[in-house]
């Protein structure tokens, strides 16, 4: 007799005998049962035998001819389960109120009664039936009720629906990705003649060819409105229609959205400076100053640093100061903000606006203060010690990399910060006297890095 399968692990013999079975036997039984199969039951009773005569870890043996087959058998129900939740299309009855819906659909297996939950949670606002040649399932709103087989003539077979169906479909339907085997294999032909998308697949693969030539051919068309923000500036270093690039580029740099930190900084902050500067300076990030201002460099190591140019020799209102990433991180502690250092999604997101303030700016020399800024520039991780206060060639520039303001301030050791602070003021001084001097000749040792141009 068949099993009662309600009792996970132990099996109720219709003679009243129990056999212990391993959790997976229940679950797989559940599953073959429906398979169409006439040897499903001679061959789960024929495991049952065997495991119930020792072979308890009969189901972990996979080379096992008879587990093969089961296993195959489950998953073809499985498959046939998923194609009817995914292939299922009901359509409404026509002159009858309340509005009822009723679907065709052949399965493969026995599957109506294990799929019906799912209809009836997706559903469960509509009243519908499923109709297939061996079981019926009805959802009146209510309960679900299972009935005899019908026919296919029993149900509505062209609505307003079928075009909405097909229109879907068109939309959907990528020509330049158009894979037949895979789409096959996905929506197997023999679900075709129950779908009413499916009218409108040949025309559309025969299609594709000529629709993916046209779609190379013809102009891109523009980016939504949230999108265009993205769109690289067409030439920010040509002035358009009066408006000056550099405005244009802070005015499109407060909108920025390209990583997470906009949504918790306060606002982008812009670099700043002549953007005929022939020096620039590049920071890590702002800080928290810097985020409530808008402004670069305006806070603690903002303040050694105008010390640390006036020093050297540097004006700050004839450079251009900007940071490799443009908005704040942080993390809360209490009412304080704490920094903390952008990662490299950051840095690389941002190296965006920083190409194109170096197009726009063109400085003759360039210094990045700290490893963020050499990273952004260098685009890999550097280490300080192996580049800092030699001179390197960036595209047209020369680079100095050298130690970040706020390097010095968090140095509790006062011989250590006195060297960190001669290091930095030698550095800016290096980069004064470059300005003074025909740089172009080859400088450092370095092969030349990427030069940052124009779209
Ligand atoms: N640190 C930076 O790197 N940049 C600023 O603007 C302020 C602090």
């Amino acid at each position: 007799s068949a099993p009662d399968l309600q009792v996970s692990g132990t099996l109720h013999g219709a003679d009243g005998a129990t056999v212990r079975v391993p959790p997976g036997f229940v679950d797989l039984a559940r599953q073959v049962i429906c398979h169409r199969s006439g040897e499903r039951f001679g061959l789960l009773y024929r495991l049952l035998w065997r495991i119930a005569h020792g072979e308890r870890a009969l189901l972990e043996i996979c080379t096992d001819p008879e587990v093969r087959r089961v296993v195959r058998m489950a998953q073809s129900v499985r498959r046939d389960g998923h194609k009817m939740k995914a292939f299922v299309r009901f359509r409404q009855v026509a002159g009858v109120a309340p509005e009822q819906f009723v679907a065709w659909f052949e399965p493969e297996h026995h599957v109506v009664d294990a799929v019906a939950p799912f209809f009836q949670a997706r559903f469960a606002g509509m009243r519908w039936s499923i109709l297939t040649p061996e079981r019926s399932v009805h959802w009146d709103g209510a309960a679900l009720s299972f009935a005899a087989g019908a026919r296919r003539e029993s149900a509505p077979t062209d609505d307003a629906l079928d075009d909405l169906w097909r229109t879907y479909y068109g939309h959907i339907f990528n020509p330049a990705r158009l894979k037949v085997q895979a789409m096959r294999a996905e929506m197997p032909v023999r679900y075709w003649h129950n779908l009413p998308e499916a009218r409108a697949i040949r025309p559309l693969v025969r299609a594709a060819r000529q629709r993916t030539g046209d779609m190379i051919e013809a102009a891109p068309s523009p980016a939504p409105h949230k999108a265009a923000k993205w769109v690289p500036l067409a030439r920010p270093c040509a002035p358009t229609g009066g408006e000056h690039p550099a405005d244009r580029l802070r005015a499109e740099l407060a909108a920025c959205e390209r990583c997470a930190l906009h949504r918790v900084a306060t606002q982008a902050v812009p670099g700043e400076g002549p953007p005929q500067a022939r020096l620039m300076l590049i920071g890590e990030q702002p800080g928290d100053e810097e985020d409530l201002r808008g402004r670069p460099f305006v806070g603690p190591a903002g303040r050694l640093l105008d010390e640390l140019m006036a020093e050297s020799g540097i004006v700050r209102e004839r450079t251009y100061l900007t940071n490799a990433v443009k908005h704040f991180r942080f993390q809360p502690r209490g009412k304080r903000r704490m920094h903390q250092r952008p990662d490299g999604g950051h840095i690389e997101h941002c190296r965006w606006w920083l190409e194109h303030e170096l197009a726009l700016v063109r400085p003759e020399v360039v210094v990045a203060l700290g490893a963020t800024a050499a990273q952004a520039l260098l685009r890999h991780a550097v280490r300080m010690a192996d580049l800092r206060g030699r001179p390197l060639p960036y595209g047209p520039a020369a680079l100095i990399v050298t130690w970040h303001p706020s390097y010095l301030l968090r140095l509790r050791e006062p011989a250590q910060r006195a060297e960190a602070r001669a290091g930095l003021l030698a550095d800016l001084r290096t980069a004064r006297v470059l300005l003074d001097q025909d740089h172009r000749r080859p400088v450092g040792d370095l092969r030349a890095a990427e030069p940052p141009r124009c779209a």
